[in-house]
């Protein structure tokens, strides 16, 4: 939520920015704005709406642009509409500043200020805080963050320019992200390394409550006692080419065909000798002993990707495994101890309710194990364990290729425990893992299946609510494909367990509402095939998904959509790309912006 940059150096400052807000804007598109020094001092820009406006106004200024120093911001309004005036730059005094987070004891502030006279501009939490440090400057500007922080209550990742130090930026954060990198062009500072790769793909990331000097020659840390501190230097494996369309429309379309070099990379390394392996990761099975229950906890798809992780782990581990949405876990007591293994799922590692969900977990004293995409993010580093899925940047706001790896590794967790606890002989253990071993290549097989769907998206585009429906892993799939549905063709569309339909939702199926019955599992098949029979005598158009080697009477759908034989435990891996085309074609069909849906943002970094 909301993306920010800085950049202090050799090169002109507005077109690192505006670079770096291109690549960010999956993080917030409502406005955007940078603000960069000049011989006249800072310039301020800002505007409502996509970067591209922003691009258009700064390219009014010209050359009376040039500057070397600079921060920018793309938002995701949480507090005060969408308006310029909120937008980000905000300035104070001799404070200009760029926020990440929510300040949550602004009215408060706000009050204090009111009471000195002092009125805001917008109607920001962030302008209170660049009020508040500019409180608290008189010559020093570590020492004015560091008090300003005190004062502040929630979740920041701050970069800021005082007047009186023109080249230097200086961050701080709490809860939300920031890297930073020092090359022979300048100093880099981002919410995400997608905005900076171009320019280098060794980084940091700034820990928490210290605050960064950044000048154009280096980058210097300090602790809140004023200690310096060494930055652990990480490395990024992709380039900028892959956080670019590279020829697709949208970035989701091209991150659906990613999806079997992703499987690939996050399950080669994880078998050796044929069996699933966690050495490369340096997680030891010692994380496993001792468990007698298991709790994913995770927002949206990667929760979703945890329902089909409870599916497989049941099944074959025997061992009980809750899932709990991460907003729900962390109010509500949960119970978990130090038998009580915690797995979260993050594509970004940084969203608010995962990330205290994990701190909650902890404090209960459980084993936690993240499953995490991006390197080094806050739930990577502060979980006893992690695997991290090689999925590289994911850039649309609708998850595809995350969830496909998060899933893979669902599926390696499972062979591992099972293995583990000889609830399955290694014979099948080994089966299994070739199955999953096949996988990239099975899903490459699926992404040709295009032309048929957007077939079928025409027919639903018109529609005003849909149904998924599906038992066992074809239900917990459904989910996930009524998701991706609704997030951005803006339909509405709700995933039913199908024998659950007839209790009360079935009342909504009449003449040609549309039943996407995902029809894998074939020891559930009879029944499914039931209550296909069920919506479509009320008048539902149905479309089914299934596989070759499901035997079933095509008169029974409207449209029948085949995925090649597979053992059913593995459909879903087919079954998912399936459901993102159809979202993805029912968006595009539509004309909407699929990678950019309203009111969203791709990194949930506010509760
Ligand atoms: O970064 P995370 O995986 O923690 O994000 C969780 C959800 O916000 C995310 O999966 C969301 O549901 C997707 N936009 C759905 O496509």
């Amino acid at each position: 939520m909301c993306g920010i940059v800085g950049f202090t150096g050799e090169i002109s400052a507005k077109d690192v920015l505006l670079h770096g807000l291109k690549a960010l804007e999956y993080r917030g598109y409502d406005s955007a704005g940078i603000a960069v020094e000049t011989e006249n001092g800072i310039k301020n820009i800002k505007t409502v709406g996509k970067v591209s406006n922003l691009v258009d106004k700064v390219n009014e200024y010209g050359d009376s642009l040039k500057a070397t120093t600079g921060i920018g911001h793309t938002r995701w309004a949480t507090h005060g509409g969408v308006t310029a005036e909120n937008a980000h730059p905000h300035r104070a005094g001799k404070v200009t500043l760029v926020h990440n987070g929510i300040i949550e004891n602004y009215q408060e502030l706000a009050a204090q200020f009111k009471e000195k006279g002092l009125e805001p501009v917008s109607e920001t939490d962030t302008e209170i805080a660049a009020m508040v440090i500019n409180d608290c400057y008189t010559d020093n500007p570590i020492e004015a963050v560091k008090a300003a922080v005190k004062r502040l209550k929630g979740a920041y990742a701050f970069c800021i320019i005082f007047d009186d130090y023109p080249e230097n930026i200086y961050a701080i954060r709490n809860g939300s992200p920031l890297v930073a990198t020092n090359t022979d062009e300048g100093s880099f500072i981002a919410s995400d390394m997608v905005a900076i790769v171009k320019y280098s793909k060794d980084y940091f990331v700034l820990p928490e409550h210290h605050i960064a000097t950044i000048t154009k020659d280096s980058i210097s840390i300090m602790d809140l006692k004023f200690r310096e501190v060494e930055p652990d230097m990480m490395h990024v494996s992709w380039d900028a080419t892959a956080a670019k369309k590279g020829g697709y429309e949208y970035f989701m379309l091209k991150e659906i065909h990613e999806q079997p070099e992703a499987l690939t990379n996050t399950i080669v390394p994880r078998i050796v000798g044929g069996l699933p392996d966690f050495s490369v990761d340096g997680v030891d099975d010692s994380i496993f002993e001792g468990i007698n229950n298991i709790t994913i906890t995770a927002c949206g798809t990667a929760m979703h990707a945890g329902l089909i992780g409870k599916t497989i782990i049941e099944k074959y581990v025997r061992i009980p495994v809750n899932v709990e949405i991460a907003s729900e876990y962390r109010y509500k007591n949960p119970i978990v101890d130090e038998h009580t293994l915690v797995i979260l799922v993050s594509q970004s590692g940084e969203t608010a309710d995962t990330l205290e969900a994990l701190r909650l977990s902890k404090a209960r004293n459980a084993k936690t194990l993240s499953i995490v995409n991006v390197k080094g993010s806050s739930i990577a580093r502060e979980s006893d364990y992690v695997l991290y899925t090689h999925a590289g940047p994911e850039i649309a706001v609708a998850s595809t290729k995350a969830y496909m790896v998060q899933m893979s590794v669902m599926y390696l967790i499972m062979l591992r425990l099972a293995l583990l606890k000889k609830t399955v002989d290694e014979a099948e253990v080994r089966r299994l893992t070739a199955e999953l071993i096949h996988v990239p290549d099975y899903v490459k097989t699926i992404l040709d299946s295009d032309k048929a769907i957007q077939k079928i998206s025409n027919k639903i585009i018109n529609a005003n609510s849909l149904f998924y429906i599906g038992r066992g892993l074809d239900y917990v799939l459904s989910c996930e494909g009524s998701l991706k549905l609704k997030e951005i063709t803006y339909i509405h569309s709700e995933a039913y367990a199908a024998g659950e339909l007839k209790h009360g939702t079935i009342s909504l199926i009449t003449d040609n509402v549309p039943v996407i019955a995902v029809a894998t599992q074939k020891d559930v098949l009879a029944k499914t095939v039931s209550n296909i029979v069920e919506v479509r005598s009320r008048g539902a158009f149905v479309i089914m998904i299934t596989t070759e080697d499901v035997d079933v009477n095509t008169s029974l759908c409207d449209h029948i959509l085949v995925l090649p034989k597979v053992d059913q435990d593995f459909a879903p891996f087919g079954a998912a790309v399936m459901l993102q085309y159809i979202a993805y074609y029912t968006s595009y069909a539509k004309g909407l912006n699929v990678d950019q849906p309203r009111n969203l943002a791709k990194s949930v970094t506010v509760e």
